[in-house]
């Protein structure tokens, strides 16, 4: 194996979901506060157009950057909710963000270059990242409340810095930002980097600016995993400057020949709906969110983030517990309550856990209940709140 393929930490996000897995097969009731995504099925008239396009036998190789009729509907889209233009050939549609990250990062960076980050973020940067033989610079924001700022990452942008990379709403913290601090982002001068794949799911009452609003070079790249619950489908979009163009359709072309065809077509639809698709999961969240952060506030988890958007809450250890791996793999097989231990997004997540609320209140309300019965079963010292 590679050098630059970190070995495996003591639980991955995947290896909890495994653990979680197998303890169902063993018979077990587990609660599920590790997932990241959505527990609401695909919208039914996605699904629809999805046999619809296989039945009409939408099963061949599309256009490598996706079908035409897919990005001009995109490019619809972000010019109706975003006021912003986007030709169609700078749309390119992949198999979900995550090959399009990889895509980026080979296109932007190699041996020797850096990509400034936030810490704690999605693990799968970092590694992407080295994939590309280039170096992440992870920027501590735990002395700042979590929040990510261009204010803290100007001290890491140095002449190796290619790119910066932001996530707004943001994975683990459920981190929003303004239209101002993307342009400050921006201002940096690096390449900025924006996933958004979380985009939609926000409980501000606002819309979530977007990159592309504030800075037209940069890399935006969405998914329809999150917001239009569609993970296992696999379809994302990249929206891409023009001096990267060409490179990157090139690694498109060349690793990953085309997103699947009937998905495509299908996704056409879920653009076309998309605030009828996004505003249900919205508020069911934001309901959940509540319940959650109520719950976790009586157990002593801090959470010194509220979040804003996404679906997820990271929260401080309760005191006196200071071993994120060992609580999280405690609790999951004394309590059959799965969560995500901070570490596994980056140092400043040490004695922090992630809990997702991709899950419905009840279930939420009955894992507190068992957290609370664990932690009793756990006290480290008299000092637990
Ligand atoms: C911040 C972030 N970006 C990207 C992804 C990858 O999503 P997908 O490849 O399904 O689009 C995830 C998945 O959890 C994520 O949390």
């Amino acid at each position: 194996m590679s050098e630059c393929l970190n070995p495996a930490p003591k639980a991955t996000c995947v290896g909890v979901m495994d653990d979680a897995h197998a303890l169902e097969r063993a018979g077990h009731d587990v609660i599920h506060l590790e997932k990241g995504e959505p527990d609401f099925a695909s919208p039914a008239l996605v699904v629809e157009a999805a046999v619809e396009a296989l039945r009409a036998g939408k099963t061949f190789y599309t256009d490598s950057s996706g079908l035409p009729e897919l990005r001009e509907a995109i490019s619809e889209h972000l010019r109706l909710t975003d006021g912003v233009e986007v030709p169609p050939a700078r749309i390119l549609i992949n198999s979900g963000s995550s090959p399009a990250l990889l895509s980026t990062f080979l296109a932007v960076c190699g041996p020797g270059d850096e990509v400034v980050l936030p810490d704690p973020a999605y693990p799968s940067y970092r590694r992407l990242i080295e994939l590309a033989g280039a170096t992440p610079v992870p920027v501590p924001t735990r002395g700042h409340g979590f929040r990510f700022t261009a204010e803290i990452a100007e001290p890491y942008v140095r002449p190796a810095t290619r790119a910066i990379l932001i996530n707004f709403p943001s994975n683990p913290v459920g981190a929003t930002a303004t239209t101002e601090q993307l342009r400050d982002f921006a201002r940096l001068g690096p390449l900025v980097i924006s996933d958004e794949v979380y985009r939609g799911l926000s409980y501000t009452g606002e819309p979530d600016p977007s990159i592309l609003q504030v800075q037209p070079e940069a890399v935006m790249l969405n998914s329809f995993s999150k917001a239009f619950t569609m993970t296992g489908w696999r379809l994302g979009f990249t929206v891409v400057p023009e001096a990267l163009l060409a490179r990157m359709k090139i690694i498109q072309q060349d690793g990953f020949v085309c997103a699947n065809a009937f998905v495509q077509w299908a996704a056409i639809a879920a653009v076309r709906n998309a605030e009828k698709i996004v505003s249900g999961p919205r508020a069911e969240f934001a309901h959940r969110r509540d319940t959650l952060l109520a719950g976790l506030a009586e157990l002593g988890f801090a959470v010194p983030h509220r979040p804003l958007g996404a679906f997820y809450a990271f929260a401080r250890l309760p005191d006196g517990h200071h071993d994120a791996y060992a609580f999280a793999a405690d609790l999951l097989h004394e309590a059959h309550v799965a969560i995500t231990p901070g570490p596994e997004f980056g140092a400043e997540g040490a004695a922090f856990v992630r809990f997702s609320y991709s899950t419905p209140a009840e279930r939420i309300s009955e894992g507190l209940a068992r957290i609370g019965a664990f932690l009793d079963r756990h006290q480290p010292d008299s000092s637990r709140r």
